[in-house]
């Protein structure tokens, strides 16, 4: 009798205190696109943040951003993307191959995307990371865009002499865009090869969350995995699930208990003592490298 009396829930949660509702703030989700992934992080990516999609060469990083942008566009939001390593015409193919169109968003002005140029003998020269921002910023603002996909980020870190200024200038990526453009969600993909142990790593961005893509050998065969290896505010099982690259749906992560897949930890890299925060004077300063974006329309 007092159950039936009882409100319903959805009812119950309305009233909730100015308190509270800053909390149910906090909390807001946004998909990756990918709704498997989006269970195993509580709903999806807390909004406003930067998170980082590391993997091997081939490992999916690309589709995965292309999946994200696909279900914000979905959701009415206007998206900026940057696909550094590849032309904006490339990336429309590719989409194209697996069921997606991305062109009638790009002519519907939700999707902005931007084609990179780097200025000759650009691989030497240090790149001027502040402005890079200052200069992304710009295309946002005038795409009134909240969600932000960089692909790849380590060109417009490049640092021609030392991993340690590659590093500082990682963080200072991360910084900027997060005082540049407050409440943006942002992507950026890195190649990390588990082998390679040199250069700027994964946990160098300090971002707010890392997924790892990645190969595992399977007998004769190499298997896609993916592991979510770190989500702030978030409860992660840090179990390595298998993925397929499939078309329309893009990344389809099978289903395993956690039970049949031993976690993986993955390749470990020495803690790094932390660093004094320095900056070459003006006279060590390598020549900046310039890169330019232009808006490409198809
Ligand atoms: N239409 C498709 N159908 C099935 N699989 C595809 C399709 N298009 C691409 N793939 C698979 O996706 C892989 C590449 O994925 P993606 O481009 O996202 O990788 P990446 O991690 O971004 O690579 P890179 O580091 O080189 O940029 C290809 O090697 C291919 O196996
Ligand atoms: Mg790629």
């Amino acid at each position: 009798m007092a159950e039936a009396s009882k409100p319903p829930r959805a009812m119950m949660s309305v009233v909730t205190s100015g308190k509270d509702q800053g909390a149910e703030e906090e909390k807001k989700r946004i998909s990756t696109g990918i709704s498997a992934l989006d269970s195993l992080i509580e709903g999806g990516l807390p909004e406003g943040k930067s998170y980082l999609i590391a993997g091997e060469p081939g490992s999916g990083k690309t589709i995965f951003c292309m999946r994200f942008i696909l279900r914000s566009l979905g959701d009415g939001e206007k998206v900026v993307y940057i696909p550094v390593d590849e032309k904006p015409t490339e990336i429309v193919g590719n989409a194209a191959s697996l069921g997606w169109d991305l062109k009638k968003y790009v002519t519907g002005g939700q999707l902005l995307m931007l084609d990179v140029a780097l200025s000759q003998g650009a691989a030497n020269k240090e790149v001027d990371v502040a402005k890079v921002v200052t200069d992304l910023a710009s295309y946002v603002t005038r795409a009134g865009a909240s969600r932000l996909v960089i692909d790849p980020a380590e060109p417009l870190i490049s640092s021609p002499d030392s991993s340690k200024t590659s590093r500082q200038q990682a963080r200072l990526l991360m910084r900027s865009l997060q005082d540049t453009m407050p409440g943006m969600t942002s992507l950026l993909t890195l190649n990390a090869s588990a082998h390679s142990g040199v250069g700027v790593d994964w946990e160098d961005y300090p971002v707010n969350g890392v997924i790892l893509l990645g190969f595992r050998r399977e007998q004769r065969r190499l298997v896609r995995t993916l592991l979510v290896n770190k989500m702030r505010g978030t409860a992660i099982d840090l179990v390595e699930r298998q993925f397929s690259i499939v078309k329309d749906a893009g990344i389809l992560i099978e289903a395993t208990s956690p039970e049949a897949v031993a976690p993986r930890v993955p390749e470990a890299v020495a803690p790094r003592a932390p660093e004094a925060p320095s900056q070459p004077s003006e006279t060590q300063k390598p020549q900046a490298e310039q890169i330019m974006f232009r808006e490409w329309h198809g």
